[in-house]
């Protein structure tokens, strides 16, 4: 896939360096956006990611009459001026969620739940990624929903019934597909309860009750929703702290190039997305939380991380929804560690923006790392530095891209990183940051 945009990266000039604000969390912001677009009034929303996926979200729930208004230039912060639960209208044109499978799967909950047809597009990689998670229980409710490969592939066509409750139990650890039931059980008959595998991220259980919305927590994998038939915009601002997902490439990278000190200001430190911590602080990461708070239903902190040397581990198989989008970094973190990361049961890292384990093995071998392929995983067996000299392939992965780019800061020569534009899909200020707290990497310019 070319999609365009090569980094430069490494290897790091000396030790990093600053205390910054990464951009805010990806799924909150999706999130607060189709939320608001379902409730009655004016909902403002700051910390907002002016992510290329979230600015999709938008745009798709603009089409059916919400009205979003930026408050500030960086796009940060804006209004939503919802339509009512009942009150989204048909979309004249196709809804495109670009690569985003979050805004694709989420928001397939509630457009089944719709009185009209709608068709949801998105970009090559998106059309790759599987649908029937989603598919499945929203035909249980009772949508019609169809697409390539018998609704598993997008284009989806989706002709919204009017829904019934489900008891449903998710083959997979997804908080997308956890969402998707949720927001179409707003629309359904009864009480819905969602039961998954393992526990994965619970931002949609968190956001709906400032909506006025109960959500039941049954038990640590079971959650239950009886649809109240309104959500009303908060009276308090929506506050999105910053992602961790995208604090992760720093705290490795800090972690990594000898004297780094680096702080990270208000980053989401939910259990649900806080595996990346438990996974490095394994490694022996030098992590201190700092200025623990709560932002909005979220508790947040500064993370201070200061360069040390990381050993191995093996992952918990019960962590990995927890560190689900982070294991691209921590691959980088594992080949230049002083010992042997284990990670198996993580097949899901294959059907990401990319094929997450394929495209890793690939540009951490081109580097000259000892990393093995697994079906559901990898080892990896740390060394000092990586070979640089080489180009690598992103494959239009936003976290291949910002991986890779840490990755560089441990090589003895600079890396060309290709195919890595979508970045701005989630980070789009990831170079300047990076730069900031002094690590080498830039975009090339033809
Ligand atoms: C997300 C859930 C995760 C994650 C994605 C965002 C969300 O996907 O990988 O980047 O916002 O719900 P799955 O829950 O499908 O693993």
């Amino acid at each position: 896939m070319d999609i365009g945009g090569t980094l430069i990266a490494g290897p790091a000039k000396g030790p990093l360096k600053g205390n910054i604000t990464v951009p805010g969390d990806k799924s909150m912001s999706h999130r607060s956006i189709m939320l608001a677009a379902l409730a009655d009034g004016v909902t403002k929303i700051e910390g907002f990611l002016p992510g290329d996926d979230n600015f999709a979200t938008a745009a798709m729930f603009e089409a059916m009459g919400a009205k979003v208004t930026w408050l500030n230039d960086e796009k940060t912060a804006l209004t939503v001026e919802g339509v009512g639960l009942f009150g989204l209208k048909e979309p004249e044109n196709v809804l495109d969620a670009g690569n985003s499978g979050t805004a694709a799967r989420l928001i397939t909950g509630i457009l089944a739940g719709q009185d009209f047809h709608s068709v949801l597009v998105g970009d090559a990689s998106l059309h790759t990624r599987p649908m029937q998670r989603v598919a499945d229980p929203v035909r249980l409710m009772g949508a019609e929903i169809d697409g390539r490969e018998g609704g598993n592939k997008m284009p989806l066509a989706i002709r919204g019934k009017k829904l019934k409750a489900i008891d449903f139990v998710s083959p997979v650890a997804s908080a997308q597909v956890k969402s998707c039931v949720l927001l179409a059980a707003l629309f359904a008959d009864g009480e819905t309860t969602v039961t998954e595998p393992k526990a994965t991220r619970d931002h949609t259980e968190r956001m709906l009750p400032l909506f006025g919305q109960a959500v039941e927590r049954i038990d640590a994998l079971s959650v239950r929703l009886k649809p109240c038939g309104k959500l009303s915009a908060p009276k308090e601002t929506i506050q999105i702290p910053a992602d961790p997902s995208s604090a992760t490439f720093f705290a490795v990278a800090a972690s990594l190039v000898e004297g780094s000190d680096v702080v990270l200001n208000r980053i989401g430190i939910n259990p649900r997305r806080d595996g990346w911590r438990r996974v490095m602080a394994d490694m022996q990461a030098d992590l201190i939380l700092e200025n623990e708070g709560k932002v909005g239903a979220e508790p947040v902190a500064d993370i201070r991380v200061q360069a040390t040397t990381l050993a191995g581990m093996k992952v918990n198989p019960q962590d990995i929804p927890d560190a689900i989008d982070e294991f691209p970094v921590l691959f980088v973190a594992a080949a230049l560690s002083e010992g042997t990361f284990i990670l198996d049961e993580a097949e899901e890292l294959r059907v990401k923006e990319s094929d997450r384990i394929a495209t890793m093995v690939a540009a951490l071998q081109a580097c000259g790392a000892d990393i093995e392929e697994k079906p559901d995983g990898a080892v990896i067996h740390g060394k000092k530095s990586l070979k640089g000299g080489v180009t690598v392939d992103a494959h239009g992965d936003h976290r291949i891209a910002m991986a890779m780019a840490v990755a560089a800061q441990k090589a003895d020569a600079e890396i060309r990183i290709e195919n890595a534009a979508a970045i701005a899909t989630s980070f789009p200020s990831f170079v300047e940051l990076a730069q900031r707290i002094g690590m080498n990497v830039r975009w090339e310019t033809s």
